[in-house]
């Protein structure tokens, strides 16, 4: 294992107030999205939606790395550079999802557990090959009337350290993501126990099976009311929760916590994300995102599947990544 290679790589995600844009959708999450718009879910439509965001100018100056998914890795633009060539060009570092997706847990059906060990050796190599420096891995708890159970907090903690030790083998930086979905009627506190719970899990695995944290990025929820929660906690008690809940779980040799933001709205995920970071509080790791949809959305509706709108697409895109850069900083609500 090349721990410096794997320590440099961890660093440079979370450096200069940079985050990582998420566009590792598999097929079909990526056919919700372009439904949304009304537009065809094609390889070309899915290739030059993606083109439209990495060819951004000034993607650089915000955006430290890109999640790629496998069909994306291996892609080229119209001009024939492939997308890995445009990102490396703009000084992004690509990474890929190496995860097969979330499925049922086994006598458990209501939970999941995310599935994709079997050969990610041998994929590892490959993706490292093509030109990814880094990973993600999704585990998925659910929480409602009697989960999650402790089974389904074990088994994925389990594969997520599976995960991250053949990843760093292999030469990539793993992003550890044990998300908490917010998709329940919970309260903010029953999502602070559980990520609690989650958090215990996963160091715990990680640490039993000899994973270098120096040279991982931990990508958890933000500790929140779920959606349909009649009481939602103020974007305050959700920063302060968050940052409670870290500090208590999350080891100091991790270099770096970027959030996902889970079905939060934009101006929700970048708020919450200022808040942590304009605190003052002296933390061990940087905090900063790995946002999907808090990117991309008004980037997406902007766009409409037409390339004649890039430009439009492409300044929403930009507005959001250097908003959530502002974020990292702890400037961001300040400006506003
Ligand atoms: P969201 O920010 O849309 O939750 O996506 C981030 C991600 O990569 C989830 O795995």
């Amino acid at each position: 294992m090349n721990k410096q290679e794997l320590f440099e790589t961890a660093v440079a995600m979370v450096a200069d107030n940079k985050g990582l844009l998420a566009a590792d959708e598999s097929t079909g999450t990526m056919g919700k999205r372009l439904d949304s718009i009304g537009v065809e879910n094609v390889e070309e439509k899915r290739r030059d939606y993606r083109e439209m965001m990495f060819r951004s100018d000034g993607i650089g100056s915000y955006i430290s790395g890109v999640i790629l998914y496998d069909e994306t890795i291996r892609q080229s633009a119209a001009d024939g550079t492939t997308l890995v060539k445009i990102l490396q060009d703009a000084g992004v570092i690509p990474g890929i999802k190496v995860d097969a997706g979330a499925k049922e847990l086994p006598g458990r059906p209501a939970e999941k557990i995310t599935e994709g060990l079997d050969g990610l050796p041998k994929r590892v190599a490959e993706y490292y090959d093509l030109g990814a420096r880094f990973a993600k891995w999704r585990a998925v708890i659910d929480i409602a009337d009697g989960i999650p159970s402790r089974y389904a907090i074990h088994t994925n903690a389990h594969a997520l350290a599976r995960y991250a030790k053949i990843c760093q083998e292999g030469g990539l930086c793993p992003i550890v993501e044990p998300e908490v979905l917010m998709d329940g009627a919970h309260d903010i506190d029953r999502c602070q126990e559980v990520t609690e719970e989650v958090l215990d899990a996963v160091y715990n695995e990680l640490h039993l099976q000899e994973v270098y944290l120096e040279g991982t990025i931990l990508k958890p929820n933000m500790v929140i009311a779920g959606k349909k929660c009649a009481t939602q906690a103020s974007p305050e008690e959700v920063a302060a929760k968050t940052v409670e809940t870290l500090l208590r779980k999350v080891p100091a040799a991790v270099p770096g916590i970027m959030f996902l933001s889970g079905g939060q709205s934009e101006e929700d995920a970048t708020l919450h994300l200022d808040l942590m970071n304009a605190s003052g509080a002296n933390l061990p790791w940087q905090l900063s995102f790995s946002y999907g949809r808090a990117l991309q959305q008004s980037a997406l509706q902007a766009w409409k599947g037409d390339n004649a709108n890039n430009s439009a697409a492409q300044q929403a895109f930009i507005e959001r990544a250097s908003a959530n850069s502002r974020a990292c900083a702890g400037t961001y609500s300040k400006a506003a």
